[in-house]
């Protein structure tokens, strides 16, 4: 079995510079998913049909995707000119599935059950419909038991023509031969005058081939095709659902799973709890009994057994089980947080590595440092890690306490125990256990407030 994908096309009613099929669904360009599914419904022999200048997409699916076979369409002349394109590397022996690049929501189920239904039904060619009655874009296939009659699409439908629920998927099973004959024989005499792939099924029934129509049982939405934006959105609520459901079935708890947004690679451990609001964009991973949110946008990010995160964003950054996260904390690249530390509001943490047990309550910058283990970080303590050219490393050993308002003028170091006192600006070396004061003496003069003013 051969797959060929199409997703040249200028999408132009996405009204948009990115290529329709690289538009993304929760972090995944909607056409990886079709490929995905694809591939999991084994078929490894996979032609993608690209446009002329599709700036990026053969370079980012070759990178992504192994072995993929790419043609070119030249010119958007329609569906079946894409098809045409495609079938290149098709043989007359070859099972061929064809299947459109901006229909995300596909699944390795439906394709399974198409292909079942194709190899037992020697035909020459199987068209797979829906039911889908009312309004929408699709077009309606019609058929005579089974047999397949013609498709016909919206737009090119008569006022009095006799109107069916049954709506084109876009997905066909054609014998490799036939595909080649039906696709030499194509005219563009439509509407739109394109060539129509959906033609091909109407140009072999009509030369007396077996042609069927495969009724798919699978919801609608499964075929949700995206032509424009808001048909983007409307997949990616549908995908929303998916991926909350798959992560809820495996006890993951979630108070409102309408408004939280999981990406398609986001990895989490049953036993989690994910409040309202919150957004998890690529390689996160959350541990067992973790709480989430609410309102946390986090991405390639990894939480620990019972951390919490609230009400924080967090980018490329590693906290330890047990700690503490927020409200309204910003962990930017680079940061790891050990175990059972304590994070409150109004933290930022970069490009830095805490220990365990330690603890930054509020209103406190580190930037380029290590700090060991139980070392407490004062209120509006900072790092002054960039001296206009360079930044610097700071060094907080194990047990070292840093007061509130500290200044650390990078590159400096307080070793284990040392106490930083509040409103030092620390230029050298605290020791070990020693205290470090290093601030203006207060100079108080008595009964000021009463003197005459010269
Ligand atoms: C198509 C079908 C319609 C079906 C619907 C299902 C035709 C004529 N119509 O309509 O019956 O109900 O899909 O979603 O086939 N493409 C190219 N080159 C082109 C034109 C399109 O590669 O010249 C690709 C697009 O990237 C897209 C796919 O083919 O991935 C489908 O094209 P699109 O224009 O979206 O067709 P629909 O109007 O949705
Ligand atoms: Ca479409």
């Amino acid at each position: 079995m051969k797959a060929i994908i199409l997703a040249a096309g200028k999408g132009k009613r996405m009204h948009s510079k990115l290529q329709k099929v690289l538009h993304p669904v929760l972090g995944k360009p909607m056409i990886q998913y079709v490929i995905d599914a694809v591939r999991g419904a084994g078929i490894s022999d996979i032609t993608v049909v690209i446009g002329q200048n599709a700036d990026g997409l053969k370079e980012g699916l070759a990178e992504a995707n192994e072995g993929l076979n790419f043609a070119v369409q030249d010119t958007p002349l329609g569906t079946g000119d894409a098809a045409l394109a495609g079938s290149k590397f098709v043989k007359d022996g070859d099972s061929v599935l064809i299947l459109c690049g901006d229909m995300p929501l596909t699944t390795e189920a439906f394709l399974r059950d198409f292909i079942e239904y194709y190899e037992t039904s020697s035909s020459d060619a199987v068209v797979a419909a829906v039911y889908r009655p009312g309004e929408h874009d699709f077009g309606r296939v019609y058929e005579d038991a089974g047999i397949f009659r013609e498709i016909v699409e919206q737009r090119d439908m008569k006022p009095d023509s006799l109107g069916t629920d049954w709506a084109n998927t876009g997905f066909y099973l054609f014998n490799g031969a036939a595909l080649c004959y039906g696709l030499s024989r194509m005219t563009n005499d439509n509407s739109q005058n394109e060539y129509y792939l959906t033609d091909v099924p109407k140009i072999l029934r009509d030369d007396g081939r077996n042609v069927r129509v495969f009724h798919s049982r699978a919801d609608f939405s499964v075929f949700t095709g995206i032509n424009t934006q808001a048909q983007l959105a409307d997949a990616v609520g549908l995908m929303r659902t998916r991926i909350n459901t798959e992560h809820m079935a495996r006890g993951v708890r979630f108070i409102d799973p309408s408004s939280v947004f999981i990406d398609d690679s986001v990895k989490i451990a049953g036993g989690a709890v994910i409040y309202p609001g919150v957004i998890m964009e690529g390689l996160c991973e959350i541990a067992e009994g973790a709480v989430i949110g609410p309102h946390s946008h986090m991405k390639n990010t990894v939480v620990g057994e019972n951390a919490t995160v609230r009400q924080s964003v967090t980018t490329d950054a590693k906290i330890g089980a047990n700690s503490d996260i927020g409200p309204f904390a910003y962990l930017r690249p680079g940061t790891v947080i050990g175990k059972g530390c304590r994070i409150g509001n109004f933290v930022e943490i970069k490009n830095a590595n805490l220990g365990d047990e330690v603890k930054m309550a509020h209103l406190a910058y580190i930037g380029d440092a290590d700090v060991g283990n139980d070392v407490n970080i004062g209120c509006g303590a900072i790092t002054v890690n960039y001296d206009g050219r360079k930044k610097h490393r700071t060094v907080i050993k194990d047990g070292a306490f840093v007061g509130s308002n500290v200044n650390l003028i990078a590159p400096v170091t307080v070793e284990e125990g040392g106490f930083a006192a509040a409103g030092s600006t620390i230029t050298d070396t605290v020791p070990e256990n020693s205290l470090a004061i290093a601030r203006a003496r207060q100079n108080n003069k008595i009964d000021w407030r009463k003197q005459k003013k010269p």
